[in-house]
């Protein structure tokens, strides 16, 4: 038996359950929360998400910080040490990025022979089980190994989207190069040319706004594998497995379908009318945690896909996208996330649709590893309970009688 009722401090719809259809043994019935939401599962130090404010920092710094001054490689340094970098540190660091970028033969050849049909995030996922095969032992949960394990993941995963890719296009795989940045190097393996510095800056821009985001779906089911002491191979599988749901990481590129199918800035009107009216979801807005104000990623990204798109000479796509962001505040007040705004600039860069949700992964690996290391710092088991609504006291009928 269920009843809804206001929970006045979250002010939030919750609903409590007969006491009876609890896993708990509590005398107090216990308020489910829908998709947990509102509930703190753990501690952490890595990113504070503010939806009250619509602010994001990383280790303490507003990301508009990095936005406007750091690399994804710093980010990353920040990301898993709490700390920034001197020069110094930067460059060694980035160095060692630079020396774990190639993939072992096998791992290749592993690219080469799954099916065609397989998509680059699912391709991605299976050579990271892959991987783990080559640590000398997976399960070794040591601080320093896995800090090892997270740089050799973080630097390997645009090698192996971008060789997927050149492969099932029956394409030359084009190996790093070292001279390029971590950014730039991906566009690189994946067109065979180096991209100018504008187009370099951008891909590091959306890669570093997209590198951590609290207790996130991905994240949060990076760190329940970690909980169970399982190997940070397993938590980050788990974590590309969540990723691609088109209501996470997913978004982007439906966002993108969606853009596309609008073709015209004439045409946003009726077709997000006519979306609206059957009940569709808007891909690219609404966020459980940005309820009332926007995505603080959103500025940075959408200034980004202006200067893009006044590069390029064409605003088109830079308007269509603020015509509808206007659009959707007016019409159901909601905000453009961080997903509405990258999709156009990920097409601008050259990206196809498929390999959207693997950019978002490229860029979250650090933060899913650094979640790793932390759940593994003061780690508890997640395990939740649930409210059993199902059949009780039933008679087993006998196969012959049914
Ligand atoms: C992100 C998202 C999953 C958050 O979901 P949530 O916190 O569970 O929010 P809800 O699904 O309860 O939505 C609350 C209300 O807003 C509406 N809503 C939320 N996002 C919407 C969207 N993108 N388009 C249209 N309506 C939307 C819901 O229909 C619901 O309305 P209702 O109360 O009248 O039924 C949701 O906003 C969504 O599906 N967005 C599109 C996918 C997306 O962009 N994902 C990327 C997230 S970074």
């Amino acid at each position: 038996m269920a009843t809804k009722i206001e929970d006045e401090v979250n002010d939030v719809v919750v609903v409590k359950r007969d006491l009876t259809a609890l896993e708990l043994p509590t005398a107090m019935p216990v308020p489910v929360k829908a998709g947990l939401e509102g509930v703190v599962a753990a501690e952490s130090q890595i990113s504070a998400v503010d939806g009250l404010n619509g602010t994001l920092s990383y280790r303490g710094i507003d990301i508009g910080q990095f936005a406007q001054h750091a690399t994804y490689e710093e980010t990353v340094y920040l990301l898993w040490t709490g700390k920034l970098p001197t020069r110094v540190q930067l460059t060694e660091f980035a160095g060692r990025m630079v020396a774990e970028r190639e993939i072992d033969e096998s791992i290749q050849h592993l690219l080469t022979i799954i099916p065609r049909t397989i998509t680059p995030i699912n391709a991605l996922r299976t050579a990271v089980s892959a991987l783990s095969g080559l640590e000398e032992d997976t399960d070794d949960r040591a601080p320093e190994v896995n800090q090892a394990k997270a740089l050799r993941l973080t630097a390997k995963f645009p090698t192996i989207v971008a060789s997927y890719h050149r492969c099932r296009l029956g394409l030359e795989r084009v190996a790093p190069d070292p001279d390029l940045s971590h950014a730039a190097n991906f566009l690189y393996m994946l067109h065979g040319k180096r991209p100018t510095p504008q187009v370099a800056r951008a891909m590091d821009l959306i890669m570093l706004l997209l590198s951590d985001h609290g207790f996130n779906a991905s994240t949060f089911a990076a760190r329940v594998t970690a909980s169970t002491l399982s190997d940070m191979y397993a938590a980050v599988t788990t974590a590309l497995g969540t990723l691609k749901g088109p209501l996470h990481g997913g978004a982007n590129h439906r966002s993108m379908q969606m853009l596309l199918e609008i073709g015209s800035i004439d045409n946003a009107e009726p077709y997000i009318d006519a979306a609206l009216a059957e009940k569709r979801r808007i891909m690219g807005f609404g966020h459980r945690v940005y309820r009332q104000t926007s995505d603080p990623r959103c500025v940075y990204v959408r200034r980004m896909l202006y200067e893009v798109c006044e590069e390029l000479g064409d605003m088109y796509w830079y308007e269509l996208a603020v015509t509808i962001e206007e659009m959707m505040a007016i019409k159901r007040g909601l905000f453009p996330n961080v997903d509405f705004y990258s999709a156009p600039l990920m097409y601008l860069l050259g990206l196809p649709l498929d390999l959207f949700v693997p950019l978002f992964a490229i860029s979250r690996v650090p933060g899913w590893t650094a979640h790793i290391m932390e759940q593994y710092e003061h780690n508890r088991l997640f395990r939740p309970v649930c409210a059993y609504t199902g059949y009780r006291n039933r008679a087993y009928v006998p196969i012959e009688e049914r």
